[in-house]
């Protein structure tokens, strides 16, 4: 076991930290106000190589390791987690679903503009009536010979209004269930894409989330990923990853959300003294240390098998459900310890805990990934 970092990945930490403050700082307060999409920042984040940490340079990425993209995640999201998510559903939903199980030509095509920062991608699984339950998929996929058509509605797609090619799954078999669906490739400005009304949301507000309808979409059959019926195992084996990015973002706004709070009770008097001196402020303080503590060790671990080509399937799990109760537990106690700075926009800590909410919800609710942990542990 080695708990030092190489060179490499204090590198790409640190970059990703300087990044945070000098672009991602100034205006995140006005583009959570206003919904206002990071676009120039995650321009620049692409051409930084930021939005293909983990893809091979021969098809336009950075060729790190997933402990990097976890630090960068981390240092991204203590300051502006809605371009994080950004950073997040292009590295470990898109680009590694595409590396990991398109064929040469799809990369080529797709791979290399999404990886290089040219463009960025969403992934599209959710549905009015399939969150949770992912195998109840209703869009259709039927198969038309030389194409699929296309037929549905998704919900809540990150990137939808802004993304440029989107992964979606979609059910081709209905009699066979899970093993009748498909993942395909799908350009967003194809004729029957529409992009429905932007969420009005409670965090990560920067972020652009919207309702996707397909109707009669013609999807070639050279963009389906995989054999047929690959589909479920697909977004399974994709979200397996990603959920090591979504708990980094949580670990971020929490460790975002603690070191404004360190700060502040170095500052900030009562009682004739500063508040670091005051137990019940040291306490807090404490636990909060040693939850992010304990989540970046869970996230670090998963992060380590992915790159030992390991089975990572229930640490991920396991990150990403104790990384989003420590960024909700972490970022409420940063607003009680600011008190009444803490319930305002300026100080940063309000954002941090509305944003720390979807860390519970997406990429699997804290149920479905306890669901599963307990099948592994239950196994
Ligand atoms: N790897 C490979 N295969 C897997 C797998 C994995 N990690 N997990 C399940 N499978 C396979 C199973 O082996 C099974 O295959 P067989 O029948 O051949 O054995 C098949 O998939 C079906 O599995 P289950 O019976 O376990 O399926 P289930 O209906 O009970 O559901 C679930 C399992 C874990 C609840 C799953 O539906 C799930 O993960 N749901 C949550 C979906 C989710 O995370 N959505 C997030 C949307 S994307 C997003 O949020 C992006 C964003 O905006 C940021």
């Amino acid at each position: 076991m080695n708990f030092e970092f190489t060179e490499e990945h204090l590198n790409v930490q640190q970059a990703a930290r300087d990044f945070a403050q000098t672009e991602l700082l100034p205006g995140v307060i006005e583009r959570d106000n206003e919904q206002k999409f990071p676009y120039e920042q995650i321009k620049k984040l692409g051409e930084l190589g930021f939005l293909g940490i983990m893809v091979d340079p021969k098809y336009g990425g950075s060729g790190m390791d997933t402990i990097s993209y976890v630090l960068a995640m981390e240092e991204l999201s203590k300051v502006d987690a809605s371009a994080s998510v950004v950073v997040s559903v292009n590295n470990s939903l898109v680009c590694w679903g595409l590396e990991t199980y398109g064929n040469e030509e799809q990369k080529q095509k797709y791979l290399v503009p999404l990886a290089s920062g040219q463009v960025h991608g969403a992934f599209l699984l959710s549905e009015p009536e399939a969150g949770s339950d992912a195998t109840s998929q209703r869009t259709t996929a039927e198969d038309k010979g030389d194409h699929y058509l296309l037929n549905g509605t998704k919900n809540w797609i990150t990137n939808g209004g802004t993304g440029t090619y989107y992964l979606v799954i979609a059910q081709t078999h209905v009699e066979k269930g899970h093993k009748g669906i498909n993942a395909f490739i799908v350009e967003k400005n194809w004729p029957g894409v529409t992009v429905g009304k932007k969420e009005d949301k409670m965090g990560i507000r920067g972020s652009d989330t919207h309702s996707i309808m397909f109707q009669d979409v013609k999807v070639p059959k050279e963009n389906r990923i995989g054999e047929d019926g690959f589909g479920f195992k697909f977004a399974m084996k994709v979200l397996a990853g990603g959920r090591i990015g979504i708990a980094a973002q949580a670990l971020g706004i929490a460790s975002g959300a603690y070191e404004l709070s360190l700060k502040y009770s170095k500052e900030r008097k009562a009682f004739g003294k500063e508040i670091m001196h005051h137990q019940a402020i040291q306490f807090k303080l404490a636990d909060m240390a040693t939850q992010i503590e304990a989540a970046r060790l869970l996230i670090l671990k998963a992060a380590a098998l992915k790159d030992e080509g390991k089975e990572y399937g229930l640490a991920s799990s396991m990150a990403k459900v104790f990384a989003s109760e420590t960024a909700m537990w972490v970022s409420t106690e940063a607003v009680q310890i600011h008190g009444g700075y803490g319930y305002v926009k300026e100080y940063h800590v309000e954002r941090l805990m509305r944003d720390a909410k979807i860390t519970q919800i997406y990429e699997g609710t804290s149920e479905v990934n306890r669901i599963v942990i307990s099948r592994e542990i239950l196994r």
